[in-house]
């Protein structure tokens, strides 16, 4: 697959069959990624991945963990900024109203929105997670560099004929989640990654997010032809 095609069909899988993906698959997408480029080659970033039995027991754990918890535990990190303006509000708005209409969910039901939103800590049934955290001192600049990392990550399993979704909704239960996978504390939770192969019937796979046009975020000037 070139990497056009790997950038055109990756989107938000938010369903996926339960078949499992090889260790070594995953240890292979893992470690390519780690070609992303990083300020100073630090390479900042960290990946705790997990299947089978162990996926299983986090599912497990979650289910209570929501119930208990269900806005989470606060992030450790702002996800958004607290004035999110237009057009950014309205693209996210926007978005939301597709996933929700996809399964059939009206705004107004807000027990179905979190049932879906729940979902969100099963990995959307993939069979494998993947969590990426990043050393607590690092700045914005390192921060960056791990949006590369983890944006290889998602092109290189689009190689494997795997999807992926990234979910920040990991972010919300910080604690759990770092005790789990026995994070250092000097080591902050980023995201998760759910990996895996699409459930290609599901409707909520069924629309992809808009993009704005290209006049709205670049601009050239100076080219010859
Ligand atoms: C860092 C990051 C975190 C995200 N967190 C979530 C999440 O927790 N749950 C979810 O369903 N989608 C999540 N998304 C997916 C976005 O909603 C999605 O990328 C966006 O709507 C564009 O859609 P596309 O990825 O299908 O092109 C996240 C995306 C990124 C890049």
């Amino acid at each position: 697959m070139d990497v056009r095609d790997a950038i055109a069909s990756r989107y938000s899988c938010r369903s996926f069959l339960p078949t499992p993906i090889p260790e070594k698959t995953v240890r292979e997408i893992v470690e390519r990624a780690a070609r992303a480029p990083s300020a100073g080659n630090i390479q900042p970033w960290r990946v705790d991945a997990i299947a089978g039995e162990r996926l299983e027991a986090l599912r497990v754990l979650m289910r209570p963990r929501m119930s208990e918890l269900p806005k989470g535990e606060g992030t450790e990190y702002p996800i958004y900024p607290a004035d999110l303006n237009p057009p950014y509000s309205d693209r996210r708005v926007a978005v939301g109203e597709m996933l929700y209409r996809s399964i059939g969910v009206p705004r107004e039901d807000k027990a179905a929105r979190y049932r879906q939103y729940a979902r969100n800590f099963e990995f959307f049934g993939a069979p494998v997670g993947l969590f990426v955290s990043i050393e607590r001192s690092f700045v914005l600049g390192q921060w960056i560099d791990l949006g590369s990392f983890i944006q290889n990550i998602m092109l290189l399993a689009r190689d494997y004929g795997l999807h992926t979704c990234p979910q920040e909704a990991w972010a919300s239960f910080p604690r759990t989640i770092s005790t789990f996978i026995d994070l250092p504390d000097t080591t902050m939770l980023f995201c998760g990654i759910a990996l895996g192969h699409a459930n290609e019937q599901a409707t909520i796979n069924s629309w992809r997010a808009p993009r704005a046009p290209l006049r709205d975020f670049a601009t050239f000037s100076g080219f010859a032809d």
